[in-house]
């Protein structure tokens, strides 16, 4: 694994890839747990080249405390992935990644308003002009993409299609703790009370129940409930235990 620090020099390794292997490419922010390296081993098995990326982006959060106690483990990051077989880590910078200072932006005018966009103002603007970025900086024949975010998924799918990128997106089934818990950088914050609180969140959405009743039972276990809503034939939640806050969906 090449590790690339910066972007100075990625053009040179960029073009030392021959045009006809493959390269998938998963895009992340770090603090990576085995839903990413779901990712990355799918992109393994698929193609001759991988390549990952973390990126804590500074535009796709809207509460910049949550921006400044996202969890960083570089180095830990670099062990996880020295294991597996990829062949460039790439670490951009903030600076380089934002020369503009963020002058430029991709907006979507309709799913990006709903569900997390409603709760996150900015949140999708931020993560569809950063992939957007990755995307021309990498030039990936694929990209894996988590369907544990999959209004995210969805944002990213319609924008590769809507400017004719040839990117193929790939989802990418959620991995999950054996009670059911979907794995989350965040979840690390989860102190052990709340910790076996959190798996009810996905029994619930699970359930089959109205709307109505999950928010209830949800509310009922010691959740503050940001939202339960129908869209796409998924059932998708947003809710709080103490400072935590945990996203999660499921087919219907
Ligand atoms: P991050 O939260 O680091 O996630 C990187 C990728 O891992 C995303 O595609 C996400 O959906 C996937 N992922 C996270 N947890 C997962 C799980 N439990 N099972 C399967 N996949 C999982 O999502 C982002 O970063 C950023 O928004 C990014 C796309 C990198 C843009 O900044």
């Amino acid at each position: 694994m090449k590790i690339v620090h910066g972007l100075s020099k990625w053009s040179d390794f960029r073009l030392s890839i021959n045009e006809n292997q493959r390269i998938g490419f998963i895009p992340t922010m770090g603090a990576l747990h085995k839903g990413h390296i779901s990712l990355v081993e799918k992109s393994i098995d698929e193609n001759e080249i991988t390549i990952v990326s973390i990126f804590i982006n500074p535009t796709q959060f809207n509460d910049k405390n949550d921006l400044k106690t996202y969890p960083k483990k570089v180095e830990n990051d670099i062990n996880m992935l020295s294991s597996l077989n990829i062949t460039y880590l790439l670490l951009p910078s903030e600076d380089e990644m934002y020369k503009d200072g963020y002058n430029y932006k991709i907006t979507e005018k309709n799913l990006s308003f709903k569900m997390e966009g409603l709760e996150r103002e900015g949140h999708f603007d931020g993560v569809l002009t950063v992939v957007m970025k990755l995307f021309n900086i990498v030039n990936p024949t694929c990209a894996y993409f988590g369907e544990k975010d999959y209004q995210q998924l969805r944002l990213i799918e319609n924008m590769a299609e809507s400017f004719f990128m040839r990117i193929k997106i790939i989802p990418c089934k959620t991995i999950r703790s054996k009670d059911g818990l979907a794995l989350s950088s965040r979840n690390s914050f989860l102190t052990a009370d709340e910790r076996l609180i959190a798996p009810k969140f996905y029994k619930a959405l699970k359930s089959k129940k109205s709307i109505r009743e999950i928010k209830k039972k949800l509310n009922n276990d010691g959740f503050k409930v940001e939202y339960i809503e129908e869209y796409d034939g998924r059932l998708f939640g947003a809710v709080k235990i103490g400072n935590v806050r945990l996203i999660d969906n499921e087919k219907i």
